[in-house]
């Protein structure tokens, strides 16, 4: 293996592993050689993809908690150490979206987003960092959007956000590098996943996804490994405050 990209004995947890992004990124992750912790909220879902990574010669483990649940995230990173040793690093990727026209999006929900998608990814790295600190670095990369600089009507918490996430991504570089903890985020466009189902489904969007992106496809899971890859391994090294867009060049396309 290329030793810029060798991440053997890192202990790496992914949040919102259980399918889609985070699941890819943690494979891509794990057939680097580092030992996975998948997140989720469904034990037998996160079993069966851990056995999956397993099954390729991977020491896979899962570490089932809701991110936006403050005590849990904690319980569960303290057992992580305690049963795998010192994480090396976290990818707060657990995301959802709500769609609504503006008139209709209720408050309850706007909160529910932001929760999920911000305050947990705070929540996290703040805990990641008081560990990482003292044993001299590791990284973090957060999963933001496409969507933020360039937008779309009725999903306005999920761009707050994925927004919020992006600056505090550079927050948290700026406060962390002196520590030795390297922060970043990963932009995917439009990817193939479950949270995109009624997108992927509706014939006129998916036209519309293929004619925006230069490459003129929906991204597949497995082609955000090789981001997350980098930024965890030697090769991202002097990578720190970096939003890295993986969006098949729909970004920069008037
Ligand atoms: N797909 C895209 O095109 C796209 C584009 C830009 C950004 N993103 C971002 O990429 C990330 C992953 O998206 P995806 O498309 O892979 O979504 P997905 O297929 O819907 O998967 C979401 C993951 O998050 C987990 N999750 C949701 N809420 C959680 C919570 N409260 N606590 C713990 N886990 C939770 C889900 O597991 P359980 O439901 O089993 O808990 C699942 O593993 C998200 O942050 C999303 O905003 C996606």
């Amino acid at each position: 293996m290329n030793p810029l990209f060798d991440m053997t004995g890192r202990l790496v947890l992914v949040t919102g592993a259980s399918r889609g992004l985070g699941f890819a990124m943690a494979e891509a992750l794990s057939d680097a050689g580092a030992h996975v912790v998948l997140n989720g909220r469904d034990p037998a879902t996160l079993d069966a993809k851990a056995e999956a990574l397993r099954a390729k010669g991977s020491t896979a483990s899962i570490s089932t908690f809701d991110v936006t649940d403050e005590a849990g995230t904690i319980t569960a990173l303290d057992a992580i150490e305690a049963e795998h040793g010192p994480l090396w690093g976290v990818i707060a990727n657990a995301g959802i979206q709500h769609r609504s026209p503006i008139e209709e999006f209720e408050t309850a929900d706007f909160e529910r987003v932001v929760a999920t998608n911000l305050t947990s990814c705070f929540v996290l790295a703040r805990e990641a960092a008081k560990r990482m600190g003292p044993r001299g670095g590791g990284r973090i990369i957060n999963t933001v959007s496409m969507l933020g600089t360039t937008v779309r009507p009725t999903v306005p918490a999920y761009i707050a956000a994925k927004e919020g996430l992006r600056a505090l991504t550079r927050a948290l570089a700026v406060e962390l590098g002196p520590k030795g903890i390297l922060v970043n985020a990963i932009a995917p466009g439009y990817f193939a996943t479950e949270m995109n189902q009624a997108l992927t489904e509706d014939a006129e969007f998916s036209a519309w996804i293929e004619g925006k992106t230069p490459l003129g496809r929906w991204g597949q899971p497995n082609e955000l490994g090789g981001a997350a890859v980098f930024l965890m391994s030697p090769a991202g090294g002097f990578v720190n405050g970096h939003v890295l867009a993986v969006d098949g060049g729909m970004s920069v396309q008037v």
